[in-house]
């Protein structure tokens, strides 16, 4: 519909899309399923708890770095048979087009994406395989073949010092994105809901 300043509104009688925002509000729709959503925060508070109980309490660090292994074992099955946004299909892409992306970054012509961005994408990969490799030297450390072994040890605080690497440029990809395309992704992750227009 035709306002009178020229601009196009969506009649009030149309139907709205599946998931939409409350008439009156831009449309939103959604994208972050809640297992999604609850995985993500989890996650953030299973690796903060496992690096404040590293060297600190044995017992609560080996447990919640098992129960960060179940979030991604869950996560990854879903990887597969989840809602679309939530499949690695959807948005892992390959190293050729995830470069392209970094470089339209610098330039200042990143596009933005509904789902996560390429290079979102390759951080989330380096980010769930850096955890899950760090869940496994710690499980191996507990082994008697391992028991000792100074560079399954030695793996496992690097590998724990890789994830807080990457979780800082991966926050700072969030916010430089936030600004970028004018939208608060953290409150989507929070919501599951994404304004769906460029
Ligand atoms: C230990 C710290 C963190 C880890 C391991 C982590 C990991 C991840 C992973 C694996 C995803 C993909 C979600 C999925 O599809 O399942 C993701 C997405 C996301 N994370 Fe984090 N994250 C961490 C901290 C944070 C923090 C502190 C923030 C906010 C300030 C944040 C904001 C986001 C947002 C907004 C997305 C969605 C990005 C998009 O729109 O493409 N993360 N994170
Ligand atoms: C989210 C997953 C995990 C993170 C972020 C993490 C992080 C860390 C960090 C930072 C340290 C201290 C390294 C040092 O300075 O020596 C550590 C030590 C240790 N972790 Fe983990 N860890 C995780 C999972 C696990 C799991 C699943 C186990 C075993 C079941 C485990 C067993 C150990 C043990 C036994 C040590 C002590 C090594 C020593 O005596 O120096 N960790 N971990």
């Amino acid at each position: 519909m035709n306002t009178q300043d020229g601009t196009l509104r969506r009649p009030a009688t149309a139907a709205r899309p599946e998931g939409a925002g409350r008439a009156g509000r831009e449309d939103l729709v959604k994208v972050w399923d809640p297992l999604v959503r609850i995985f993500h925060w989890s996650l953030v508070a299973g690796i903060a708890v496992a690096w404040l109980t590293a060297d600190e309490w044995d017992r609560a660090h080996e447990w919640i770095g098992y129960a960060v292994g179940a979030f991604i074992v869950i996560r990854f099955v879903w990887g597969f048979i989840g809602t679309p946004f939530a499949r690695f299909a959807q948005f892992v892409k390959g190293p050729r087009q995830t470069l392209a992306y970094l470089g339209r970054i610098l330039r200042g012509r990143a596009e933005r994406h509904l789902g996560h961005n390429p290079a979102g994408a390759a951080m989330i990969v380096a980010l769930l395989t850096t955890i899950a490799g760090t869940v496994l030297t710690g499980w191996m450390m507990t082994l008697d073949a391992f028991w000792g072994v100074d560079w399954v040890e030695d793996l496992h605080e690097v590998l724990a010092n890789a994830i807080l690497v990457l979780v800082a440029l991966h926050v700072a990809g969030v916010f430089h994105a936030s600004v970028t395309h004018r939208e608060n992704l953290v409150r989507a992750m929070i919501t599951g809901r994404k304004r769906r227009d460029p």
